[in-house]
């Protein structure tokens, strides 16, 4: 991991107090409220955790541990326990009024929409759980999912949930490739997916890279694939193998009793980037991520009965697994799902969804908020979206001016914003504010929400002073944790709690991002310190992109990092040296942007393609990124460059 240093400290002086309303009604309504929870947490987390978990789930069995620390890293909470994190989200809201309210609101690209009470989504999750269990999915078989946003991916994962299945949801925009790596990986037995989706007014077919992921055998273990009929394009379908969701699925008894899951049974499993190999399946279980997902949920958007939430990302991301399902849907909520984007044709596309809806809480990534400050607030002034009470950013970090427009543009200055921070591994958010107590400054997730031991930390795990740059970690188990990497341990390990050790020999968990702290203990995340690229809040490791780089046969040699971008908060820069007598030119560049495309997938594709005769690296041949990254920047090489092999190969790249 790099040095962290901060060069330019942000001084941010705006503070904006909870709106008086909003603290008068809140669930923690006030900094001492916060504050005197806190300290009930660390009096005795085990005892409060326990009694969250007794209070807001439903248990088949109760649980006689909190958490076996034990054998760290492995943690094991509520064990004993049964549960089903489908029951949490549906049945148990079935009793009472809450049945007939809108569990999910769906809003199709071409402007079709669908909506599902509590009773008939619950319906529609038996009816599809019926169906895997008829296609022979049995509980602890892996169900990977590669689906547009169409309600069935909500309905899917439920139905994994409630028989037991861990789901792999594999981001739609991912390649053929990608998704092969990852049903091999997993030894997933089922995949599901739909015969396209539309995106920017298009239909846009899916099947064909299901069909190429399997093609010659690639994954042995797939058995069968189950497709939804969305777009209607022509669809090859393979005799024993496909089978339409239509056919199979409406048929099905809508009765599915929930199967009882042991609290650390797998839930799922999703891929992410980190700095070294392949994506890692990271593994959440049953009992811990439904309660942390749940009281999150409850906590950061101060739910209440009424609140419509739309959340926009894909749910293949962990941001759609945690909040645009499971946590909604764990507290009887009313959740959106959206299978459109703006486009030229549509700028206005989310407004018009939250005016429509009539949206209370709304949570997007900071990339969207950027552009839509490109094109002008006489967009978003169109619409009526007097209804938006809290708006969240997750992703990345949120600069104060797309902070500041969030708030005055699309929240007219009524709504706190809420800077969420987290990550596929933490499960649900860690710091955050709470709308109706925290204070909020523009650019900081502000304080670790109860319960959540983090810290900002060098190497050796002592805490740092204010306003010093450090490595963010977590001191404490949560609940929400990731439990494991899929089939590698090690890595796990390895990965996330080999890098810092506390004084009294525990590991902290590491979460690769650095961070400072100010006066008042308000955290300000300041991006990876490791070699992952954020490109509009989507994780890419350099290594992966260089290993699709190095795969076509021109290339000899790939070293990719990230530069600052005011859209995407960072572009890909690749350094490129070819195979001996080859030479790069323009044509070649953009066949390697393509070639990127089809290994990974297109948010992978590279912004530039710089060709260079060698790459910088030290005596003992490692790659020397730091350069790179200022040189992509477009920044003075600066620092101690005396360890470069060959000084020759800067003066040559600089040109
Ligand atoms: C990485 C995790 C968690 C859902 C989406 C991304 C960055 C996330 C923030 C934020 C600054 C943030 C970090 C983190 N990140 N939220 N509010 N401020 N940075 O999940 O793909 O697992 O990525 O996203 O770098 O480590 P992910």
């Amino acid at each position: 991991m790099s040095q962290v240093t901060i060069e330019s400290v942000l001084q941010e002086e705006r503070v904006f107090e909870p709106p008086a309303e909003l603290a008068a009604g809140a669930r923690i309504g006030s900094m001492a409220a916060y504050r005197e929870l806190v300290a009930r947490v660390e009096a005795d987390p085990d005892a409060f955790w326990g009694e969250q978990a007794r209070e807001q789930l439903h248990w088949f069995e109760p649980f006689h541990t909190v958490l076996d620390w034990s054998n760290p890293p492995f943690a094991r909470w509520f064990e004993g326990g049964t549960t089903n994190l489908a029951y949490n989200c549906l049945d148990r809201h079935l009793d009472g009024p809450r049945a007939e309210k809108t569990a999910l609101i769906w809003e199709g690209e071409p402007g079709d929409s669908r909506r599902f009470s509590y009773r008939e989504l619950h319906a529609e999750v038996c009816k599809a759980a019926n169906a895997l269990k008829a296609l022979g999915i049995r509980k602890g078989d892996l169900v990977a999912l590669y689906m547009p946003m169409v309600p069935e991916a909500t309905i899917a994962m439920l139905a994994c949930a409630r028989i037991g299945a861990p789901h792999s949801v594999v981001f739609g925009g991912f390649s053929a490739e990608a998704l092969r790596d990852r049903l091999i990986d997993g030894g997933v037995k089922a995949v599901i997916t739909a015969d396209g989706g539309f995106r920017k007014d298009k239909a846009v077919a899916l099947k064909p890279a299901v069909d190429q992921a399997l093609a010659d055998g690639g994954c042995p273990t797939v058995e069968h694939v189950l497709v939804v009929r969305r777009t209607e394009q022509p669809t090859a379908m393979e005799e024993g193998r496909d089978r339409w969701w239509h056919e199979l699925v409406d048929g099905q008894s809508a009765d599915c009793p929930a199967e009882p899951m042991a609290s650390e049974d797998r839930l799922f499993v999703l891929y992410t980037s980190g700095s070294t190999g392949k994506p890692k399946g990271v593994v959440h279980t049953t009992a811990g991520y439904n309660l942390w997902v749940h009281l999150t949920f409850q906590w950061i958007f101060d739910l209440r009965e009424d609140d419509i939430h739309w959340c926009t990302a894909d749910v293949g991301w962990i941001t759609g697994h945690s909040y645009i399902v499971y946590g909604p849907l764990s507290n009887g909520a009313t959740t959106v799902m959206y299978e459109g984007a703006p486009r030229p044709s549509k700028p206005g596309a989310f407004w018009e969804v939250i005016e429509k809806h009539k949206v209370t809480l709304f949570y997007t990534a900071p990339t969207a908020i950027r552009a839509f400050m490109k094109s002008g607030r006489e967009v978003p002034d169109h619409y009526d979206m007097s209804t938006l009470r809290i708006l969240g950013t997750v992703g990345e970090p949120i600069n104060p001016e797309a902070w500041m427009w969030y708030r005055e543009v699309i929240g007219h200055d009524r709504c706190p914003i809420i800077d969420t921070w987290w990550q596929t591994e933490t499960g649900g958010v860690m710091i955050s504010p709470l709308p109706g107590a925290t204070p909020t400054k523009p650019g900081s997730a502000t304080l670790p929400l109860p319960g959540i031991a983090a810290d900002v930390v060098d190497s050796e795990g002592r805490s740092v002073g204010v306003d010093e740059g450090g490595y963010l970690a977590v001191r404490r188990p949560w609940p929400g944790m990731m439990r494991n990497v899929h089939g590698d341990p090690e890595r796990f390990r390895k990965s996330y709690w080999e890098h810092i050790t506390g004084a009294d020999g525990r590991p902290l968990y590491f979460a690769g991002d650095g961070a400072r702290r100010d006066a008042d203990g308000y955290y300000w995340v300041m991006g990876r310190v490791d070699d992952v690229i954020s490109v509009s809040g989507h994780r890419l490791g350099s290594m992966e992109i260089e290993s699709a780089l190095v795969s076509h046969p021109a290339v000899a040699e790939a070293a990719v990092v990230g530069r600052p971008d005011d859209l995407k908060g960072e572009g890909i820069v690749a350094f490129v040296t070819l195979q001996v007598g080859l030479s790069g030119d323009e044509a070649l560049g953009a066949e390697l942007r393509r070639h990127v495309g089809t290994e990974i997938g297109p948010i992978a594709r590279p912004d530039e393609i710089r060709f260079s005769g060698a790459l910088p690296k030290t005596r003992s041949g490692k790659i020397m990124r730091r350069i790179l990254r200022a040189l992509a920047a477009g920044e003075e090489v600066s620092g101690d460059t005396s360890t470069l092999e060959d000084r020759s190969v800067l003066d040559a790249l600089r040109v």
